[in-house]
């Protein structure tokens, strides 16, 4: 399929977010560089997955691309639009256009409203549509998304967490948004629901040509769902590839340590694959040069120094970005 520049829906160009954190009475505040210097491009009608461990700043990067908060630098675009320098009328237009849906959505649905309510909701809120007119709205998108006609005078806990990332689904989409940022939608399903929930959301993107940022951890799952992904280690981008590239032939140290922790069907993948050993340090007090060099078995000298850039490597074998300063000698 062609992606061509006017399907970009969103365009973050090295995004950061830094917060201030307490380190106890009398002492300096430090800063945790939660994210720092992110960018990539998302096309409509794909899925841009985001992998890494816990604490590398996927969810903050969801914070920022949705508008939830401001970055501290970098630019936002969505739809063409600089998120930073719209006026009240465009930012609220951009909210609608980027929804989100969380791994525990009975926390976004107030348990009191029966579910006809909480879809209906975002049309109070941002359109004009009469009472009849939101229901039928609401009514059609249950069916879409396959929920049942009963279900609409339902409240929260009688639903299953299927069914409630379901009716989480159907919210976000409830006000046709050009992007969804899902964060690990189907991490807290069982197995077999899972596969329910991610064959959803692939119709519901043929469809509707929806962009996804998918987050997830489980790499499993990536691979199923997603066009590209980005790789990110301690608020940075280490890799940026089509799915197929990434999994056949993945080249940062750090994603085949990601790729060697996740069982795969796929026995074809030849690469040498190492366990991932050690933790992931703190953003407070990232390591000097290539922040993944304390866990990295092709470390050198440079790598303690030197912070390597994401690029393309030389070899020509691939033509995804990684940041790695030995990409075309460790291939
Ligand atoms: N409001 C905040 N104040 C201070 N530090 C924060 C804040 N939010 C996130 N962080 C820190 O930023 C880093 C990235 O956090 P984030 O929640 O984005 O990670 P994540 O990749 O989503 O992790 P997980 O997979 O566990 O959800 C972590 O070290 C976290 O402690
Ligand atoms: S730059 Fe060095 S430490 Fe970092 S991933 Fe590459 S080889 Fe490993
Ligand atoms: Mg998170």
């Amino acid at each position: 399929m062609s992606t061509s520049n006017t399907d970009i829906v969103l365009d973050a160009r090295e995004l950061a977010k830094h917060y201030s954190v307490s380190q106890g009475f009398m002492k300096p505040k430090a800063v945790a560089r939660a994210l720092d210097g992110v960018s990539f491009q998302l096309h409509a009608g794909k899925t841009l997955a985001v992998v890494g461990e816990s604490g590398c700043g996927k969810s903050t990067l969801a914070r920022q691309i949705t508008m939830i908060e401001t970055p501290t630098s970098g630019q936002l675009h969505l739809g063409g639009v600089d998120a930073a320098t719209a006026d009240d009328a465009a930012k609220k237009r951009l909210r609608q256009e980027v929804q989100m849906v969380f791994q525990n959505p009975f926390g976004s649905l107030n348990p009191r409203k029966k579910i006809g309510h909480a879809l209906e909701e975002p049309l109070v809120i941002n359109t004009t549509l009469g009472k009849a007119e939101r229901e039928e709205k609401a009514r059609a998108m249950m069916a879409r998304v396959g929920l049942r006609p009963e279900h609409h005078q339902r409240y929260p806990h009688m639903f299953s967490g299927g069914q409630r990332q379901r009716v989480a689904i159907a919210r976000a989409l409830m006000l046709q948004p050009k992007i969804v940022v899902a964060d690990e939608p189907v991490s807290a399903l069982d197995v077999s629901i899972q596969a329910q929930v991610l064959n959803l959301l692939m119709d519901l993107q043929e469809e509707t040509r929806v962009a996804y940022v998918f987050i997830s951890h489980n790499l499993a799952v990536v691979e199923l769902i997603a066009d590209d992904v980005l790789v990110m280690y301690l608020g940075k981008v280490v890799e940026q590839a089509s799915k197929k590239e990434l999994f056949a032939m993945p080249r940062h140290p750090y994603t085949r340590a990601l790729l060697a922790s996740t069982p795969r069907i796929d026995k074809s993948a030849r690469q040498t694959r190492q366990v991932l050993s050690g933790e992931l340090p703190s953003p407070l007090a990232p390591p000097p040069g290539c922040a993944f060099h304390k866990r990295c078995p092709y470390a050198q000298e440079r790598c303690k120094v030197e912070v390597p850039t994401l690029r393309q490597p030389t070899d020509g074998k691939t033509i995804g970005l990684v940041a790695c300063h030995f990409a075309e000698t460790i291939a």
